[in-house]
């Protein structure tokens, strides 16, 4: 079975456009089943949450159904272990603040060269209470995160390794559940950043056994919020950032300071929708899970994504004098549609400028992954050219890129 991209588009209005969007790890365009669902919150449940009259609780029940479905999207055990917030960053603020207060001087925190910003200045702020933080570096060769590599710098006082599910410039897919089982035989704690990843592939946090898990909708085809996953016995034992007087039992309230954007929230469930009704047009057995049926719907998109890259991969091998950033193959088991290369002497923004012109729209940058693109040397050349596609991208879109591309790298 292939993905019906006819299907698939016409649930995202705003691709009617002329431009070709290819900047979808900067933000992908939002599903009308996310539009609806937060107009159906705006328009018949906006008051405030714990009232007792009839319109309060369904506004309660309303927010408690996002979690609730949210958790069964990442497969966690509990509506509980889901907290919203207004964005990955954030929400990695928050969690930091919160180990924070029981972290000790001389404990350890290991945090990557390669990730966003958000998954390591979040934690290295904690140095100011003496924590230490030590840095897992890329394999510049391969552009990997290596196992023995993490062992080193791992060591008795270790409590957290902050790690990403796939870099937004690399591409790459990382095995987290190697990581996870590493990392837990070592007595530490692990939090993943999944931005980059969860528009390109399923997430089991039970499966993967990850502690802390984070990614913002906005990438997913949904709005300007986050969500962050945390194990239940683990958001018990942290202390919570919300005011004096609110329980300390209270999950995931204690770590949700201020009203979250109830809307932005409910309009996450669009995206489940979504999956759903495109799960049933695919054929995809309605009697699995909503975590089953989005392993099998994510497994076509990978599938599509394949065939997207693939051009595009060609085209680059081909150039003596392009190097791609990441794996040079275009296979879903080792990476996603987020491409990053950079060109012998050519600024960066020379060639994304051209590419403009096309009305096709790449970017160039560090795109917030500014100690990676510091450590390769690239700053100076206005950071890397990345294409990053979706599953909503055409393969008429790709080859219309590939045709500007070779005529701008000849
Ligand atoms: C991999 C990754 N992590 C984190 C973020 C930050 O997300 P937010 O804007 O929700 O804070 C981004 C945004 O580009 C990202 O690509």
């Amino acid at each position: 079975m292939k993905l019906k991209i006819e299907e698939v588009r016409k649930e995202f209005p705003s691709l009617k456009n002329e431009w070709v969007l290819m900047d979808n790890a900067g933000g992908s365009q939002i599903l009308q089943k996310v539009i609806n669902r937060m107009n159906d919150y705006l328009l018949n449940s906006n008051v405030q949450l714990g009232a007792s009259y009839k319109v309060s609780e369904l506004a309660g029940k309303n927010i408690d159904e996002a979690n609730r479905v949210m958790g069964e999207f990442i497969n966690a055990r509990s509506k509980s272990e889901i907290i919203m917030g207004g964005s990955t960053t954030m929400l990695l603020n928050q969690l930091a603040a919160s180990f924070g207060k029981v972290l000790k001087p001389g404990d350890e925190i290991v945090v990557t060269d390669c990730d966003h910003e958000a998954n390591i200045g979040a934690w290295r702020k904690l140095e100011r209470f003496g924590i230490v933080i030590r840095e897992w570096q890329i394999n510049l060769d391969d552009f990997r995160l290596h196992l023995d590599d993490l062992g080193k710098i791992m060591n008795d006082k270790t409590k957290l390794v902050a790690v990403t599910n796939s870099s937004n410039i690399i591409g790459t897919t990382i095995d987290v559940k190697e990581i996870t089982g590493y990392v837990h035989k070592r007595g530490a704690l692990i939090c993943v950043d999944g931005v980059a990843y969860v528009p390109h592939r399923a997430v089991d946090v039970q499966k993967m056994d990850i502690d802390f898990y984070v990614f913002s909708f906005y990438k997913l085809y949904g709005t300007h919020s986050a969500l962050l996953y945390g194990k239940q016995e683990l958001l018990e034992k942290l202390p919570g950032i919300n005011h004096y007087f609110i329980d300390e039992e209270e999950v995931p309230y204690k770590f949700q300071p201020g009203n979250q954007n109830y809307e932005l929230s409910y309009g996450a469930l669009g995206i489940t929708d979504y999956i759903s009704e495109m799960a049933s047009l695919h054929g995809i057995s309605s009697n699995l899970s909503l975590n089953n049926k989005s392993k099998e719907f994510f497994n076509l998109i990978k599938v599509h994504e394949e065939e997207l890259m693939n051009p595009i991969m060609d085209l680059l091998n081909s150039k003596s004098n392009i190097k791609i950033i990441g794996e040079d193959s275009y296979s879903g088991d080792v990476r996603v549609p987020t491409i990053s290369f950079i060109v012998d002497g050519v600024m960066s923004n020379e060639i994304v400028e051209q590419v403009d012109k096309h009305k096709i729209g790449i970017r160039y940058g560090h795109f917030y992954a500014k100690r990676l693109i510091d450590n390769l040397g690239l700053e100076k050349q206005n950071g890397v050219v990345r294409i990053s596609l979706v599953h909503y991208n055409t393969l008429d879109e790709v080859n219309k890129l590939v045709t500007a591309l070779d005529e701008i790298l000849n």
